[in-house]
């Protein structure tokens, strides 16, 4: 099959990176936890990217740091589990690895790994990836059209009617600018935006078949997406994980969690990027917003002071997840938030610059983590609960966060 994304590209998301690394600009990585065969449309895809620049356009404005966009999406398809098996009134199947590998539904032929769901999972991709190049370039991510961002059950909320405000401020400086006599028709910036895609490299099988060796530079590029992460559970940095992503030139990622070491955390850094390449290397803490403000500061102490030139993002979802009264999986908004304020307070203290943030989130009008204006409580969870793997956070309590971010940024810059 043909590559999904081109070298050239991937180089790009690297400069961009390079620049979060030096604080000048902030990284916003969101999307699913797990795209789905299922909820493939291509109003859901819309729907995303909308909250997607929703969110930019709020950190931007509010903070004056560019925000470099990277997606979830476009290949997100393979889950990591913290057990092989599922057990559900005494049967046993092997868990959902995602729809990459197997399907979600509670019977032994479903549980089946399937390898025509690899193929499958590529032409999502592609189709995906086209979309959301035509939506970014094509018109619809046009800063004139900030209002049209803001969906119907988001625009009636409170932090709705607060992006209203920013979005008519930015109608107004747009044309002061005009009336100053800056071309602003003539000034691509103002009218596309570049949107990069990511996913963990999880089925390395995948992964290897869509790597490439670039005929600009001869240098090998894992084409499946722009940047690419290892997880938490597969981090070790002598594994096949590790020394996979070690092979390519993209952009990578790790998550880190509270248990990680931070003689691990430099082994990552020297198996990753030997070079010190700026932007090369992205470390996703998820500490779990307990966690953070003891395990985050030593850790960003000891690649400071080995001098490795990483991006430092914070993930407060995955260190913040657990199940409801009701049985639910779940996590509370005001701990994500309160991992976000650990994570800023952790860096200040280090001095060092909190360079993004990494969520799992959704367009859509969901019920999976509790809290936000609306408040969402235990007892809502069911009225809609989508979600192939984690829970995710709905397209408000998304801007919420936006808010919430910007006021840290603002405050730091
Ligand atoms: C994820 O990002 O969906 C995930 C499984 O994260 P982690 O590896 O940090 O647990
Ligand atoms: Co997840």
């Amino acid at each position: 099959m043909p590559p999904l994304v081109f070298a050239g590209e991937a180089r790009e998301l690297t400069r961009s990176l390079a620049q979060v690394g030096a604080g000048e600009a902030f990284l916003l990585q969101a999307g699913d936890c797990a795209e789905s065969f299922d909820a493939f449309s291509a109003d859901a895809i819309r729907d995303k990217l909308r909250v997607i620049l929703q969110m930019a356009v709020v950190l931007t404005y509010s903070s004056g740091v560019p925000t470099v966009k990277v997606g979830r999406i476009a290949g997100q398809f393979a889950k990591p589990r913290s057990s092989p098996v599922e057990v559900v009134e005494e049967v046993e199947l092997p868990s959902f690895r995602g729809d990459i590998v197997n399907s979600i539904g509670f019977t032994a032929a479903a549980r089946t790994p399937d390898p025509d769901r690899l193929v499958q999972a590529y032409h999502q991709s592609a189709s995906t990836l086209n979309l959301l190049r035509a939506f970014t370039k094509g018109g619809f991510a046009d800063l004139g059209q900030v209002h049209r961002w803001n969906q119907e059950f988001v625009a009636s909320s409170r932090e709705g009617r607060r992006y209203e405000q920013l979005a008519s401020e930015i109608d107004r400086a747009l044309r002061f600018m005009k009336a100053c006599g800056v071309d602003t028709a003539s000034q691509p910036d103002l009218h596309q935006v570049d949107f990069f895609t990511s996913h963990e490299a999880l089925i390395l099988g995948y992964e290897e078949a869509l790597t490439r060796r670039d005929s600009l530079t001869g240098d090998w590029y894992d084409c499946s997406a722009h940047m690419l992460w290892v997880g938490e559970r597969t981090r070790e940095p002598d594994g096949a994980h590790v020394e996979f992503l070690s092979g390519v030139e993209n952009p990578v990622g790790a998550k880190v969690g509270p248990t990680v070491a931070a003689d691990e955390v430099l082994a990552l850094c020297e198996r990753l990027n030997p070079d010190r390449v700026p932007g090369r290397l992205t470390l996703i803490s998820r500490m779990g917003a307990d966690r953070i403000e003891a395990g985050l500061p030593p850790l960003l102490a000891a690649v400071r002071d080995a001098g490795h030139p990483v991006v430092w993002a914070c993930d407060p979802m995955h260190g913040n997840t657990f199940t409801s009264a009701g049985g639910r999986k779940t996590r509370h908004l005001d701990d994500v938030l309160r991992e976000i304020a650990g994570f800023f307070a952790a860096h200040r203290a280090e001095g060092t610059w909190p360079g993004g943030v990494h969520v799992e989130l959704t367009g859509d009008d969901v019920t999976e983590c509790l809290g936000g204006a609306e408040a969402i409580l235990d007892t809502d969870l069911d009225d809609r609960y989508e979600t192939m793997c984690d829970p995710r956070l709905n397209a408000r309590q998304s801007l919420d966060l936006a808010f919430q971010v910007s006021e840290l940024l603002r405050a730091r810059h």
